[in-house]
């Protein structure tokens, strides 16, 4: 095969980059070698509660002193609450790429994938030396964005750990949490895939036996749900017909002869014979096509499914949606520690506790969501938006922003935009959440918030996709109207 002049140019900068990488992820490594006592401060979501467990095994396993503390969002205020006493180094995961500026004196190393302050294809901030008047030894940070790679879909803030967790010891099992950050981030593209560096990091764990690929239904739920509850929670995509319509799921699957029950319990999804699995997705396309769908559509109904071959199948934690999705419900309500329990491999008392949790995650969702719909969502020019009141939490509005975007009830040409009322802040929350159709016409919501929020006295950051904020109460309309200014110029500034 012959390489265009073009591609040999692009695959030698991403080699390059990977190097560079590396180079930094070793510098990184040999800081955290130098010490004894490490205070890792983590994010509460899945990809955080990920990135903080390899940071605290590939650590734990030199021998260590390590401490775990997960934060809603890092913000002037809790940076300043956070002791340094008794540590000789805090580890940052999954966030402090954005707020280096409130790092300035903090004896610390990043590994992170949100848009990271300065330009994006700046060097690091060590190599800048005094530029940002960042003190040259202190912040060592590992970002992708620093190297031309996506941390929106390449990378994830427990790839990137994972990084720096290669360059200290043999963590190459450590690949599956990685693997499991990405998949909970929602960085796999159409068809279920990894991509990018995310995709490097797969490999090897799939080369290890920690990690396994197969293609199948791209459903949630595969091995922890009763089989029609599978098409009836399908969300991502939407089965028309069959969504949110128990009756009309048991009749498709008795319609086709699918037994749902054995020995008097629920099948699951796992459980059916390759041909049952093969008539369900048959019949689904067809039902999808007569309605109209595109074929297109139909294909985004099967694709690449990542599961671990150490865990038990049907435990939640041998898939990785189903173990991301339990990660999450553990981080969002203030129990991250669980999370990482569950990671590290202590199970029984803290899986049964996450298992809880989940149940109540689930419900918060969907009462979420009936509040949305029943309070509705405005609509603007560039941008629409809804506003939780004190009914949606914080912690969650981020993820009901995602799915009421992706719910197929809402127009998806302009993003979405919620507030609700800060649980423990005096102040309003903000979640955005894009499309990549919007990303590519020149959309980056992260920019949004930052800018818009800044503005107004906030702070705000996060991915051209999805990204979120923190603003004085009161002020929504202004942000709104900001907002709205901003994103019209991305998308017809060029
Ligand atoms: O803080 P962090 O980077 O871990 O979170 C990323 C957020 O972006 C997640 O809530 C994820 O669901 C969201 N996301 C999204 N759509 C994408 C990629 C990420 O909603 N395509
Ligand atoms: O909170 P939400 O899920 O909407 O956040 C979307 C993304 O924006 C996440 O990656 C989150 O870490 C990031 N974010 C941020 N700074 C904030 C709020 C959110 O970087 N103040
Ligand atoms: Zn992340």
């Amino acid at each position: 095969m012959r390489l265009s002049e073009e591609t040999k140019v692009i695959l030698l900068s991403y080699i390059m980059a990977l190097a560079r990488m590396k180079e930094r992820a070793k510098r990184i490594a040999q800081r955290l070698r130098d010490v004894d006592e490490v205070l890792i401060v983590s994010h509460i979501d899945a990809d955080g509660i990920t990135s903080a467990s390899i940071a605290y095994e590939a650590l734990r396993r030199m021998g260590k002193e390590v401490e775990v503390e997960f934060v809603k969002q890092l913000e002037k205020k809790n940076i300043d609450d956070i002791d340094e006493e008794g540590y000789d180094l805090i580890w940052f995961t999954d966030l402090g790429s954005g707020q280096l500026t409130h790092l300035k004196g903090l004896n610390c190393v990043i590994t992170d994938h949100h848009e990271p302050q300065g330009k994006a294809g700046e060097p690091p901030v060590e190599d800048r030396g005094n530029i940002l008047s960042y003190s040259r030894q202190k912040i060592s940070e590992l970002n992708p964005h620093r190297h031309g790679i996506d941390g929106a879909t390449e990378l994830s803030g427990a790839g990137t750990t994972y990084l720096v967790a290669g360059e200290l010891g043999d963590n190459s099992d450590l690949s599956k949490l990685a693997v499991i950050g990405a998949v909970g981030d929602l960085q796999a593209s159409k068809k279920g895939r990894l991509i990018g560096k995310n995709r490097d990091i797969l490999e090897e764990g799939v080369t290890g036996g920690y990690v396994k690929k197969k293609t199948d239904a791209l459903l949630y739920g595969l091995e922890s749900r009763p089989l029609p509850k599978v098409l009836e929670y399908a969300s991502d995509p939407i089965l028309p017909g069959l969504t949110g319509d128990e009756n009309a799921c048991i009749n498709f699957l008795v319609d086709l002869d699918i037994p749902l029950k054995e020995d008097g319990e629920w099948r699951k999804w796992y459980q059916l014979s390759s041909d049952e699995k093969r008539k369900i997705m048959s019949s689904l396309a067809k039902k999808l096509l007569e309605r109209g769908y595109s074929p297109r559509y139909v294909d985004e109904l099967v694709g690449e499914v990542y599961s671990f071959p150490d865990e038990e199948v049907g435990s939640m934690l041998h898939e990785a949606k189903e173990f991301s999705t339990l990660l999450n419900s553990c981080g969002r309500y203030k129990k991250g520690e669980i999370g990482l329990n569950i990671c590290i491999g202590n199970r029984e008392e803290y899986l049964e506790e996450a298992k809880k949790m989940l149940k109540g995650h689930q419900q918060v969702l969907v009462d979420c969501m009936n509040y949305v719909e029943s309070e509705g969502i405005i609509e603007k020019d560039y941008l629409q938006y809804f506003h939780g009141g004190d009914e949606v939490p914080d912690t969650v509005l981020g993820t009901v922003t995602g799915m009421i975007l992706g719910s197929g009830d809402v127009d998806r040409s302009r993003p979405m935009i919620a507030f609700t009322v800060s649980e423990d802040r005096d102040g309003i929350k903000v979640s955005s959440r894009g499309t990549k159709r919007l990303v590519r016409n020149g959309l980056d919501l992260s920019k949004v918030m930052s800018r818009c929020s800044k503005e107004l006295d906030g702070e705000g950051g996060g991915h051209d996709i999805a990204a979120g904020a923190f603003i004085p109460e009161g002020k929504e309309d202004e942000f709104l109207d900001k907002a709205e200014h901003m994103i019209k110029e991305q998308l017809e500034g060029r």
